[in-house]
């Protein structure tokens, strides 16, 4: 069990006038402009700073903001999130950019023990980043009485229980690009799915395995035999049976599964949506990772948004992936009707395939705060 934020405050003899150190995710999407283009990793802290808050304690937070090289680039720098978070929690304080200094990707511990030097205690809510072995998510256990946030315990919650004991049938719903960033998710998924239906750029690789020709859609050749194995394995994977497509001439095009040269398959077709529609309406449980295809492009949008609405619509235990995923259902003023849209999109595919998290085995070894001895 990982250490909770009651059993913090009990380590430390209560909070108040305590300073801690919360590790946020607030790497939150930037327009041009430079402005935050969407909040809701910032909102996701709230529950999380508004408990600290509330027992009296000094909130220091920090977090990293893309990938800048180890160095300060104004271009990442926290301003516009410290701003947001200012609106919303008054008096938190927020440091600059931790990727500015790269002993964080570099897991430096010097950096660790600069970070809580101080502090009296640490609480990791940083779901979306807790797949790194950065210095400021595995550091600070080591040093002072550690806890997981809200956000962090939920998600692990939540997302450990689709492993564990699924509501069935379990439906799982996986999209987006590449299918090798999917193929361990994929086999992690059919230990316990009853179904893995597969849409988005990585069912062209699936259906080329199947001998089908996928035009000019996206397919990664070196995944076929994969692809090809997994299918003839027997294991309950269901491919699309039909595609939407462009044509040449920026014609919109709806096929089967056999893609002309000249067509590029971008989106499930409507077939496909009904028959995936009907498996997430009976099912206990639904995991939804990954577009169904390009629909950023209204002409795309269908397949994914009839995978939302489904969702939205099924009485099943509904979770959303990080990522892709969960800024579709947003777009889609869909996310309020799922019961848990993640924060993490590599985190969650991360704890779903291996079962466990760097940033989780920190918290559940760190001395001090009952974590080290208790199971799982
Ligand atoms: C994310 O956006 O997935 C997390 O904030 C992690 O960011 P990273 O992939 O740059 O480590």
């Amino acid at each position: 069990m990982l250490p909770t934020l009651e059993s913090l405050s009990a380590a430390l003899g209560g909070l108040a006038g305590r300073r801690v150190l919360l590790r946020a995710d607030f790497n939150v999407p930037l327009g041009d402009d430079g402005r935050i283009a969407d909040d809701f990793r910032i909102k996701a802290a709230l529950p999380t700073i508004g408990w600290l808050v509330a027992q009296g304690a000094e909130v220091v937070a920090c977090s990293h903001l893309g990938r800048p090289e180890g160095k300060p680039d104004s271009r990442y720098s926290l301003a516009p999130v410290r701003a947001r978070l200012g609106e919303f929690a008054p008096g938190v304080e927020l440091l600059e950019n931790l990727r500015f200094d790269a002993g964080e990707t570099g897991n430096d511990d010097r950096l660790a023990q600069r970070l809580v030097d101080g502090c009296h205690g640490y609480v990791n809510d940083a779901f979306g980043a807790s797949h790194r072995s950065h210095a400021s998510i595995v550091g600070p256990p080591r040093y002072v009485p550690s806890a997981a946030g809200r956000l962090l315990a939920k998600e692990a919650e939540v997302l450990l229980g689709l492993r564990a004991k699924p509501k069935r049938p379990f439906v799982a719903v996986l999209g987006g690009a590449k299918v090798s960033d999917k193929l361990g998710v994929i086999d992690a998924l059919l230990k316990t799915a009853d179904e893995v239906l597969v849409g988005g750029g990585m069912c062209f690789t699936f259906l080329a395995a199947l001998g089908h020709p996928v035009g000019g859609s996206l397919l990664q050749g070196d995944q076929i035999e994969a692809c090809g194995r997994l299918l003839q394995s027997g294991a309950p994977i269901r491919l699309p049976s039909d595609i939407t497509a462009l044509a040449p001439g920026e014609r919109v095009v709806q096929a089967g599964v056999e893609l002309h040269p000249d067509w590029r398959g971008l989106d499930i077709g409507p077939g496909t949506a009904a028959e995936f529609g009907d498996l997430i309406a009976t099912a206990g449980t639904v995991l939804w990772n990954g577009p169904m295809g390009l629909f950023e492009d209204p002409r795309f949008a269908a397949g994914t948004k009839a995978v939302a609405q489904a969702l939205a619509a099924s009485r099943a235990f509904t979770v959303v992936g990080g990522g892709d995923s969960a800024a579709a259902v947003r777009q889609f003023g869909l996310d309020r009707e799922m019961d848990h849209v993640s924060t993490g999109g590599g985190a969650s595919l991360e704890l779903i395939e291996q079962g466990d998290l760097p940033g989780l085995r920190a918290l559940r070894e760190s001395a001090g705060t009952g974590g080290e001895d208790r199971d799982g």
